[in-house]
């Protein structure tokens, strides 16, 4: 699929259960501080069921790349900064695209330039958004302090503490979005395949965080899984994880047996690591 290394993180039941009525079958908060404390900083990639499921907003301090063949980018922007950004007309990964975003940033930045690229440059604090595409349909977005970044491929830069969203159908796009807006931002991307999405992730460790179709495709590639394995049974689960394959996977750490009082579930974080490469 890719030669960049990625891991798969979930929790599961004993029966492999991940989810129901597209929420996690369970809150168990000791787990989803151990979650936040691995991904911080990193790049999580998403189905869109998923992205749904967390209110389709970003997490936190990550690069989000939500794998989808159906969200647009009004879509994706609508949900990533709320009512900051009134998005107009359909945007795709073209030129004219581009310059309805730049409407839409209008808005927020005041600021708007529009060319054969679209270019966009907003205010630190303020949103941008961009539509990558094919490499001249490309838009250039700088938010560095009040700097405007423009390329003749997409660039995307943000200051910490923006927020970035960019539909990128090119790997030099999500790449530069990444690069550009560092370890400390957070970014919204979306990616029209998981192969795409990988090529888009830019930062230094990659999450695959769900959900259950995600994870049936991009476990055979990966490298590591993160499971925290919650001691129940879900009898009415309607998403699983796959079986992890013994013969493929070794573990390589576990922690001791936690007990979560909310839910009166035992659970329990394991590691595993790749046989295979
Ligand atoms: N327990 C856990 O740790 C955990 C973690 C994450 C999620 N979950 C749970 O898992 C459930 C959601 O999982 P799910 O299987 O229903 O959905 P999902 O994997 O989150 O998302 C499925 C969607 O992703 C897109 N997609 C999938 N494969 C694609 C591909 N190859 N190329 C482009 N797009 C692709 C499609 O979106 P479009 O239809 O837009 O094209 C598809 O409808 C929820 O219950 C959630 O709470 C649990």
């Amino acid at each position: 699929m890719t030669s960049k290394r990625y891991s798969l993180i979930v929790a599961t039941s004993e029966n492999m259960a991940i989810g129901r009525g597209n929420r996690m079958p369970w809150h168990i908060s000791a787990d989803l501080k151990y979650f936040k404390k691995l991904t911080k900083n990193g790049t999580v990639i998403m189905g869109r069921h998923t992205w749904e499921s967390l209110g389709c907003k970003p997490l936190p301090l990550r690069e989000n790349i939500i794998v989808s063949r159906s969200l647009t980018v009004e879509k994706a922007a609508f949900a990533a900064v709320g009512s900051d950004v009134v998005a107009s007309g359909s945007v795709g990964g073209s030129v004219g695209g581009g310059a309805a975003v730049g409407a839409a940033v209008e808005d927020v930045a005041g600021s708007v330039v529009r060319g054969s690229v679209a270019a966009v440059g907003a205010a630190a604090g303020d949103v941008a958004v961009c539509v990558g595409g094919s490499v001249g349909g490309g838009a250039a977005v700088g938010v560095v302090a009040g700097s405007v970044v423009r390329g003749s491929v997409d660039a995307v830069g943000a200051a910490a503490g923006d927020v970035a969203v960019c539909v990128g159908g090119s790997v030099g796009g999500g790449a530069a979005v990444g690069a550009a807006a560092g370890a400390a931002a957070t970014v919204t991307m979306v990616a029209p395949s998981i192969e795409e999405a990988l090529k888009m992730a830019s930062r230094d460790e990659i999450f695959v965080i769900g959900g259950g179709e995600i994870y049936r495709q991009t476990m055979p590639g990966a490298y590591r899984l993160y499971i925290t394995s919650v001691k129940t049974i879900i009898d009415d689960a309607d998403t699983y994880f796959p079986k992890i394959d013994s013969s493929k996977w070794r573990i390589i750490w576990e922690s001791e047996v936690f007990h979560d009082t909310k839910t009166n579930f035992d659970f329990q974080f394991i590691q595993y690591l790749t046989n295979e490469n």
